[in-house]
């Protein structure tokens, strides 16, 4: 089978084309902030992946026939269908996106002064964790330091640190533990089923709830079918089924793997449990049958969620972006090995060494990007993850300064990553001409979001 996507363009929307005048300015003006960026000033935005993917005929087809009734519409308990095939899980619940189902089972399942571990919470997840007073304790594996080494699972959760805290005297503290499937926040990288498999057999040993963040499940099926020994011959879907069968519930945005604009999921086993997050569910979302969702919505997501385990689909969207991540490396600039399926994750630091951590690297080679190509894309490394000041001067960084290309779902072309590619190849030609940031704005909460910077040179 040759390398293709397994569809073709319906519909286009133009996209931005703007000189490099015009984008000093822009960018100046939102003080070097590029969440304050407005979509006609960007050319190919790699933000994220959330929310941004293209819809196909099918679901447009089903939106038009969705059924908008406030309780009992036809098209909640086709989304319920879906998802119970896919998931097996007893109660389902739609709503808005991930970060209101991490809320409402969170709040269902912690209370104050517990601890929720994880391979690796992500940001809202870690946030949603804090604001209930507990803490959010990320055990990822310790291949996942090594951002060069290419080992398949690079996004399990550390099984002996995992068994050590359960088996520790914080055991009864320990509310919940989240597997996120692909780790975001940890390269993108994919999780094996032998590792979902122990840490699920551990926590039922322990007595401790199991849960997935399932934002990027197909993703990571797909890497279990193509690097895992004994699943080769499983379709995505099944190890998919397989994956939630393990655990005792569910938090997802489905604004990723639904392929849809606006979506997320709460599902679970326990009845208990499931009366408690549809209390505060209808109380802060919406009514159970649509929980937040438009009938159009729902019907989008279980046509999305059928599509999105397609291999054909899967192959060319995971061929995309090893694509991108060889484009950069041939050009100069490491990413995180092995490549993601939803994003590469460019290495500022190793790029820019004339940079010190507290010059904030990974947001000048993001800056960079916009500046030179018109390209938007996030930081994460010591402006998003480390600790400053009230000025603004880092204290301490985190270890890897790195920047996330996100490839939105069916949205961008080969050309279009090519050319991503040759202004990665411009800026590697003259890395020493990449000024560092200092940090004019620095607001006390969601610092990234809302920071002024200028730049250094
Ligand atoms: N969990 C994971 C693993 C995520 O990547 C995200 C969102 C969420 C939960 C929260 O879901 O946005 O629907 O409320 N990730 C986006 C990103 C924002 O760009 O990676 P949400």
């Amino acid at each position: 089978m040759p390398l293709m996507e397994p569809y073709r363009i319906k519909v286009v929307e133009p996209i931005p084309i703007t000189t490099p005048e015009d984008r000093h300015r822009w960018l100046a003006a939102t003080g070097y902030n590029q969440f304050s960026l407005r979509s006609e000033q960007v050319t190919i935005d790699l933000l994220t992946d959330s929310g941004t993917g293209a819809l196909s005929a099918a679901q447009q087809a089903v939106a038009a026939g969705a059924d908008e009734t406030y309780a009992g519409a036809s098209s909640y308990y086709r989304f319920r269908e879906v998802v119970s095939d896919l998931t097996g899980y007893n109660y389902i619940q739609p709503v808005h996106q991930g970060r209101a189902a991490e809320r409402i089972l969170f709040g269902s399942v912690l209370r104050p002064g517990m601890i929720s571990v994880s391979n690796t919470h992500f940001d809202t997840t870690r946030a949603n964790v804090e604001l209930l007073g507990c803490v959010a304790l990320d055990l990822p594996c310790e291949e996942a330091a090594d951002l060069d080494s290419a080992e398949p699972f690079k996004g399990n959760i550390d099984l002996a640190r995992l068994r050590q805290v359960l088996a520790g005297p914080d055991r009864p503290r320990i509310g919940q533990v989240l597997m996120t499937i692909t780790n975001n926040g940890g390269g993108g990288q994919p999780v094996s089923m032998a590792n979902i498999e122990a840490a699920s057999r551990l926590c039922r040993e322990h007595g401790v709830p199991f849960f997935l963040d399932a934002a990027r499940f197909a993703e990571n099926a797909w890497w279990v079918t193509q690097r895992e020994p004994g699943y080769a011959d499983w379709t995505p879907r099944q190890v998919a089924q397989r994956a939630f069968a393990l655990a005792d519930g569910c938090v997802a945005s489905l604004k990723k793997d639904g392929i849809v604009h606006m979506g997320g999921l709460v599902a679970v086993n326990d009845p208990e449990l499931a009366e408690q997050c549809e209390m505060l569910c209808i109380a802060t979302e919406g009514f159970r049958t649509y929980g937040g969702l438009a009938g159009r919505d729902l019907e989008m997501l279980a046509q999305g969620l059928i599509e999105v385990t397609d291999p054909l689909y899967l192959r060319a969207r995971a061929d995309a972006t090893r694509y991108l991540g060889s484009l950069a490396k041939a050009a100069g600039v490491s990413i995180v090995e092995p490549a993601g399926i939803h994003a590469i994750y460019l290495n500022a630091k190793r790029l820019l060494p004339h940079l010190t951590a507290s010059q904030f690297p990974g947001h000048a080679l993001a800056c960079e990007l916009y500046l030179q190509g018109g390209i938007r894309c996030v930081e994460l490394g010591s402006l998003y993850l480390g600790t400053l000041n009230e000025r603004g001067e880092l204290q301490s960084g985190p270890p890897f300064e790195l920047v996330r290309l996100a490839v939105p779902r069916r949205v961008y072309t080969q050309s279009h990553l090519e050319y991503v590619g040759e202004v990665l190849a411009q800026i590697a030609k003259h890395p020493e001409r990449v000024p560092g940031y200092r940090m004019t704005h620095v607001p006390k909460l969601l610092r990234h979001f809302n920071c002024r910077l200028e730049r250094m040179g």
